[in-house]
């Protein structure tokens, strides 16, 4: 049975983890927006851990600024300042490095282990500290003795910012992930079979924070799977002890494409806003250019009064994007970016993208849904396609071109091209 702790207070002091190891992080119940991305229902937690060596201790992370006060009370049960020769920041984000300002000041012998992308993140947030700190940059095969423990480091970049890394403490078997396996969930138990039912909140985590950054989560899962650990320690949420290889498991089934390739095609969707049918009439062509392409599938959307979620997947599986829109009062429809928006919560790294629409004055459209799919780190190897009005049949032919001119840089027919914003400020 359950103990009936209360779920969004306590515990008091720090908590044992493991043999050597104390949580003396910090809850946060009343949190209702994180990153002002993620909605967050059940709050959150900030993880931080201490791990006692016979020569020596080690903070790993720390937690939100205004929760330094329990961080340092939890830490001062279990450990002396002067005793601290560590201070491991898996990831730099403010949510874990609150308290490392004033952490420093208190215990300045202490080395501080990240991983060297965490290093400009670092500067900024200590300061002119920084100059006194004494800072070490650590990444995969490096490890550090506590005596009778040690800590190793993984580098897992982007799961959630490029500085993200993991720690391995294998005397206890303990991998202290940071981000990854997170959950922003709320309840003083702390421990995964102790709390209330939280899967709902480690899929949303995942699929609002991780899952921009699914490919690299992947790696990161490969990296550290081998390792044989009894126990995930997470900044967020329930400590993972009951059954951890089932949270990996379930967090590679997150990261794994949703919507499975049915043959080895390229996959090109083609999605358009029209408001006189000039935009459709263009994306009919682009379709139709693409589809004389062998090995390329291409599909048309029409977005209007489409709800766009049920994209995503799809999307996200997808090689390639081309987007229409026609241009009215200087700007793409609101549609369309509804639909560029929600790109931000997908892997969108490296796909092929494209621009193309009708417009009457102006015409501005096309280069603002280049640019932001430029933004998403997106390959625009061809220069928009815009028409003044309905399409001629010039325009017609030159957008059957256009989409072949497309699929051929999916198949790989036509060497890889790539526009970049000085050719299209020249344009
Ligand atoms: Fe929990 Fe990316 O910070």
């Amino acid at each position: 049975m359950r103990p009936a702790a209360p779920r969004t207070t306590g515990p008091e002091g720090a908590v044992p983890v493991a043999h050597g190891v104390h949580w003396i992080g910090a809850l946060d119940p009343g949190l209702r927006s994180f990153d002002v991305i993620l909605k967050t229902a059940n709050g959150t937690t900030y993880n931080s851990y201490l791990v006692r060596g016979t020569e020596g201790v080690a903070v790993i992370d720390t937690v939100k600024a205004e929760f330094a006060p329990a961080f340092f009370e939890r830490l001062e049960a279990v450990a002396r300042y002067d005793e601290i020769r560590y201070i491991v920041l898996n990831h730099l984000e403010p949510d874990h490095t609150g308290a490392v300002p004033e952490l420093i000041r208190r215990a300045p012998q202490a080395e501080i282990l990240l991983s060297p992308r965490g290093l400009p993140m670092l500067r900024a947030l200590l300061g002119e500290a920084f100059a006194t700190a004494q800072v070490k940059p650590v990444t995969t095969g490096h490890a550090v003795s506590l005596g009778n423990r040690s800590l190793a480091f993984f580098n897992t970049p982007y799961v959630h910012w490029p500085d993200t890394q993991c720690t391995w403490l294998p005397e206890e078997r303990v991998l202290f992930t940071c981000d990854l396996f997170g959950s922003h969930f709320c309840d003083g138990r702390l421990f995964e079979d102790r709390v209330d039912d939280f899967r709902h909140a480690f899929d949303n985590y995942f699929d609002r924070i991780m899952r921009p950054f699914r490919s690299f989560v992947i790696s990161a899962l490969d990296l550290i799977e081998p390792l044989d650990f009894a126990m995930i320690a997470p900044a967020h949420g329930p400590i993972l002890r009951a059954a951890p290889r089932d949270w990996l498991a379930r967090t590679r089934a997150l990261a794994t494409p949703r919507t499975k390739a049915e043959t080895a095609e390229k996959v090109l969707l083609i999605f358009y806003v029209s408001a006189y049918g000039a935009t459709a009439q263009l994306a009919q062509a682009i379709h139709d250019g693409a589809e004389e392409e062998e090995g390329v599938r291409v599909s048309l959307f029409d977005l209007e009064g489409a709800d766009i979620g049920p994209f995503l997947d799809l999307i996200e599986e997808a090689d390639g994007l081309a987007i229409g829109t026609p241009t009215i009062n200087g700007d793409a429809v609101r549609t369309v970016w509804d639909l560029l928006a929600r790109l931000v919560d997908i892997e969108t790294r490296g796909k092929m993208g494209a621009a193309f629409g009708s417009y009457g004055w102006s015409g501005e459209a096309v280069r603002l849904v280049e640019t932001r799919l430029q933004g998403l780190k997106m390959r625009l190897p061809e220069p928009g396609l815009r028409v003044k009005l309905h399409p001629s049949d010039e325009e017609l032919e030159e957008g059957r071109a256009f989409g072949r001119r497309l699929a051929q840089q999916l198949t790989g027919r036509a060497p890889p091209r790539e526009i970049d914003f000085a050719e299209l400020a020249a344009r």
